[in-house]
């Protein structure tokens, strides 16, 4: 690859620059511009019945200044900002914007569209970087300014004459990063100067990084640059609108904020021109994960997801920030593990601050459920296994029972080559242990207890029905209880020498039709240890029903039932 064609950004004098000290303290004005440089930028635009469920879905999110189009450009941008004036459903408190270049004509419509609004930004642009004059426009500087001067001087104008209305107005020098900063300052002042704003009364200044062409420290650089050269700064309310060609427009949106400015512009997950605009979402998420009110309301990112798909006709990325579908999943075992004890003793100990490792904000805050953060692959841990069987349905499986069980479920993960959903987990589970009922299977059982009141000695006679490789047989023996009773009944029959190694149990479900679960884990013969699971009303069942079920998976694994039997 040729990368001697290209040179690296110069940097900016700013030897004293204080950006790199300064902390974000609070969010910006946000300005939304999903409606304009979002919409130009998707292949099928949207119409406007669409527009309106976006609008809609923008000031139900908080946004208060949004830009609904580029009125002289387009008869559907012009209707929509119509219909939203005329149908009334700007509400109060968020002002529209829409953006326009210096030319009367297109000026003139643009006033059109917004008759009868309550308040609204005019956004006028011109292109000002050094290429741009060169080869696009082939003027000079002051050729460039006159442009500017001129459209700022017909909006005054057309602004004044407007009933009823309140225009806030809004310069652009675009490709404001390819233009040199003496000359952005003096096209920025002369705006500012024509259109003469007042601290009570401020103009938008709004320094687009239309093409992103360095690491985001220049940006800030040169925006700290502006902010502190620029006249009349009072009357300012310093603006920046970033694009995403180098993948970084966040990091330059919050470090311009670093470096003075007070609004920023974007989209929703960051769509717009080539690689997008700055994604609001991802901005004020960041801002809410460091404690600080975003103003912004994304706790139901499902339906934001949603109705954004269905609009932009765009899929959002399974792993955008925050948002995508895969974003509260671990699929490496040792995130899953240290997810799950993240969470065990964040609600033991309901610390102030969340603090969950690999999980920067409560997938909750956004209305995602915990249930989904782990899924099941092949490179899954036992622990994240566990931790599915316990949320999903409610089996606490002992510690010792997880690396076995995690080596059935690694083997269905191998084969299938996907991630297994909890459903599928669970089958594994209910064929593994719960319907393990051959060659050996427990038909019916008595237990009768006898106790001598003057020893206190108990006995336990235990008489059961048995199906052992399809044939019926009747076995009874004692013990110190039914589990020990049973061992010997076992014994007897020839199915194995089995010894008791763990035993758990826990109620499934609460209430009156509660059962019980019991896992029982077994030494056979030879030293290899199983476990078994059973579940039942009554406990001596559900243990019962567990011994059969870790000797039926002996057998299965070579164990051998004594053929004398
Ligand atoms: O990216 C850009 O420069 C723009 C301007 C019109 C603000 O979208
Ligand atoms: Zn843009």
């Amino acid at each position: 690859m040729n990368f001697k064609k290209y040179r690296s950004f110069p940097s900016i004098d700013l030897p004293n620059r204080r950006w790199p000290e300064a902390r974000i303290l609070k969010a910006p004005d946000w300005c939304s511009v999903d409606l304009r440089d979002g919409n130009q930028a998707i292949p099928v635009p949207m119409n406007v019945d669409e527009k309106i469920e976006f609008f809609n879905l923008l000031t139900g999110i908080g946004f208060k200044q949004i830009e609904v189009g580029f009125p002289s450009a387009s008869e559907t941008e012009f209707k929509f900002i119509r219909e939203l004036i005329e149908g009334n459903l700007i509400p109060g408190d968020v002002t529209v914007q829409v953006l326009v270049q210096a030319r009367e004509q297109l000026i003139e419509k643009t006033f059109e569209s917004l008759e009868g609004a309550g308040r609204a930004i005019v956004h006028l642009y011109n292109s000002t970087s050094s290429l741009q004059r060169r080869v696009v426009f082939n003027k000079s500087r002051e050729e460039i300014i006159d442009i500017a001067v001129k459209g700022t001087k017909i909006i005054k104008k057309l602004a004044s004459a407007l009933n009823g209305t309140e225009i806030i107005f809004e310069y652009s020098p675009e490709s404001f990063t390819g233009t040199e900063l003496d000359y952005a300052k003096e096209i920025c002042d002369r705006v500012i100067e024509e259109w003469g704003p007042e601290p009570g009364k401020k103009v938008i200044i709004n320094l687009p990084n239309t093409v992103e062409m360095a690491t985001p420290n220049i940006y800030a650089d040169q925006v700290e640059w502006m902010n502190e050269n620029l006249n009349n700064r009072g009357s300012v309310i310093l603006s920046v609108h970033t694009h995403n060609d180098r993948g970084t427009s966040v990091a330059a949106s919050e470090l311009a904020i670093l470096a003075g400015a007070e609004r920023v512009e974007g989209t929703l997950y960051g769509n717009g021109e080539r690689t997008g605009n700055s994604d609001i979402l991802t901005l004020a998420m960041n801002l809410f994960s460091q404690g600080i009110d975003p103003c912004l309301d994304f706790s139901d990112i499902n339906r934001i997801n949603k109705i954004y798909e269905k609009c932009m006709k765009l899929p959002v990325h399974a792993r955008h920030p925050y948002a995508g579908e895969l974003v509260y999943t671990a699929f490496s075992g040792s995130h899953q593990d240290a997810i799950r004890k993240g969470l065990e003793i964040y609600r033991q100990d309901k610390p102030l601050y969340w603090e969950v490792p690999y999980l920067p904000i409560d997938p909750s805050d956004v209305g995602r459920q915990y249930e989904a953060i782990i899924r099941i692959n092949s490179q899954s841990g036992k622990g994240g296994i566990a931790y599915i069987m316990e949320q999903e349905f409610g089996f606490r499986l002992p510690k010792d029972m997880h690396p076995e069980f995690a080596n059935v479920v690694q083997k269905a993960a191998d084969k299938t080559g996907n991630e297994l959903k909890p459903e599928v987990i669970y089958d594994l589970f209910k064929k593994e242990y719960l319907d393990s009922k051959s060659p050996l299977n427990i038909i019916e059982y008595m237990v009768k207890e006898k106790e001598n009141l003057q020893d206190g000695d108990k006995q336990v006679f235990l008489n059961a029905k048995l199906e052992i490789n399809s044939r019926i047989k009747d076995v009874s023996a004692g013990g110190n209880g039914p589990i020990d009773a049973f061992f010997t009944a076992i014994k007897e029959l020839g199915a194995g020498y089995y010894q008791l190694v763990n035993y758990d149990e826990h109620a499934l479900t609460s209430g009156s039709d509660s059962k019980a679960v019991s896992y029982i884990q077994l030494k056979n013969e030879d030293g290899g240890k199983l476990f078994g699971v059973g579940i039942a009303e009554n406990i001596t069942t559900a243990s019962l029903k567990a011994i059969v079920c870790a000797i039926n998976r002996f057998l299965k694994n070579g164990s051998k039932i004594n053929s004398k039997n």
